[in-house]
């Protein structure tokens, strides 16, 4: 059994003056939801996803060995400048910090090094697709590559764990999108090698059905989110439906283990749009009580139920703690669900914007 501890590195065999990486990381969209979290980012029940291809973050990460000359104490501790978009951007600055803070214990050599992190997203910014998955991930694959040429010895099984691990503790949902294509986070009994630690492949069979599934993002609303995720995941705690909610993620697991091995596509949007509204649902019946839908995510859910019912397409939906809709589909499939896309859903879009994007393999180094 994995512990935290396990990640604590007992000493670096190399040393390292300067130098640079850059990694992708893609987004995830969860098929059963992480919804409510214990300290320390552990999940409160297990989630499963697909990563995603298209929407990306794509991050450098340029180090340089610091003046020991300075006192920690006045620099802060540790030492960054961060570019969004080629450009200083201050307000991303605390959640690194905090970031950093998390993980240090796990990389000593945080305060050795100044580092410029440069980023940016495959998909524009204030579209409503999250970007602290893959942007966390693409951060935590950087520094795991830092870590590798201090300790060339490590694994690739070692590294990618604790790049999860790492990204994990930036946020929950980012320790799905190290890895591709359907990703496990959280342990639950029938699925072995999961753990609550990080991220892992979905460890059985799965279906030629769900090769390259697609996912195409429709863009309701592209504001700030309502509600934070942090903020939504406390509304767990206390909540009068907590309890069930995190058995029905285990069971839900269970229903999809063998739906993956069985391709039955029909299950799996039961499933799915279960899980969707499910999330909502924990949303709208917590205290305080958020909607998250708008009009127009109820008008495309509607479409896609009459569009379903008339063609028998296996065309279904699922949500993120917003009201932006993800629609999934098989891949063979994919023209007649974009011609009902652009026919009938369109029109409920944000300046009729929408992201076309389907499985993928995880992060990258570039
Ligand atoms: C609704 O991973 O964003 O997308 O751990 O607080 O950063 P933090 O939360 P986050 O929560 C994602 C919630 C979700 C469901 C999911 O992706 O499983």
């Amino acid at each position: 059994m994995f512990t935290a501890a396990d990640f604590i590195p007992k000493t670096y065999s190399s040393t390292v003056e300067n130098g640079n990486f850059e990694w992708s990381a893609p987004s995830n969209i969860a098929l059963v939801k992480y919804w409510g979290k214990k300290d320390n980012q552990i999940p409160a029940n297990p989630s499963v996803s697909f990563t995603l291809n298209n929407c990306k973050t794509v991050t450098k990460l340029a180090f340089e060995k610091r003046d020991t000359s300075t006192p920690l104490s006045v620099t802060n501790g540790f030492s960054f400048d961060l570019l969004f978009e080629g450009k200083p951007k201050e307000d991303f600055k605390p959640k690194i910090r905090k970031f950093l803070e998390r993980i240090e214990v796990y990389l000593p050599f945080l305060k050795d090094y100044h580092f410029t992190i440069d980023t940016h997203n495959t998909f524009p910014h204030s579209s409503g697709i999250a970007s602290s998955a893959s942007g966390m991930a693409a951060l935590a694959m950087n520094f795991m590559s830092l870590e590798k040429l201090l300790n060339p010895e490590i694994t690739d099984e070692y590294f990618y764990q604790k790049a999860s691990f790492l990204a994990r503790l930036g946020s929950g949902s980012a320790c799905r999108s190290v890895k591709g294509n359907v990703v496990v986070w959280g342990e639950q009994k029938n699925l072995k090698g999961s753990t609550d630690l990080f991220g892992v492949e979905f460890p059985y069979t799965i279906h030629e059905n769900f090769e390259n599934y697609q996912d195409t993002i429709l863009l309701v609303d592209k504001g700030e989110k309502q509600v934070s995720s942090t903020v939504g995941h406390d509304l767990m705690h206390n909540h009068p439906y907590a309890e069930r909610r995190f058995a029905q993620a285990h069971e839900n697991l269970d229903q999809l283990i063998a739906i993956f091995e069985n391709g039955n596509v029909t299950e799996f949007i039961k499933v799915v749009e279960s899980e969707a509204l499910t999330l909502h649902a924990m949303m709208m019946t917590s205290m305080p009580y958020y909607i998250l839908m708008k009009p127009n995510t109820l008008q495309i859910i509607n479409a896609i139920w009459k569009f379903r019912n008339e063609t028998h397409v296996p065309v279904c939906f699922t949500l993120d703690a917003g009201a932006n809709v993800h629609v999934l589909y098989p891949e063979n499939v994919k023209e007649k669900v974009l011609q009902f896309i652009k026919n009938e859903l369109v029109g409920f879009c944000q300046n009729g914007q929408y992201i076309c994007d389907e499985i993928g393999t995880g992060a990258v180094a570039l």
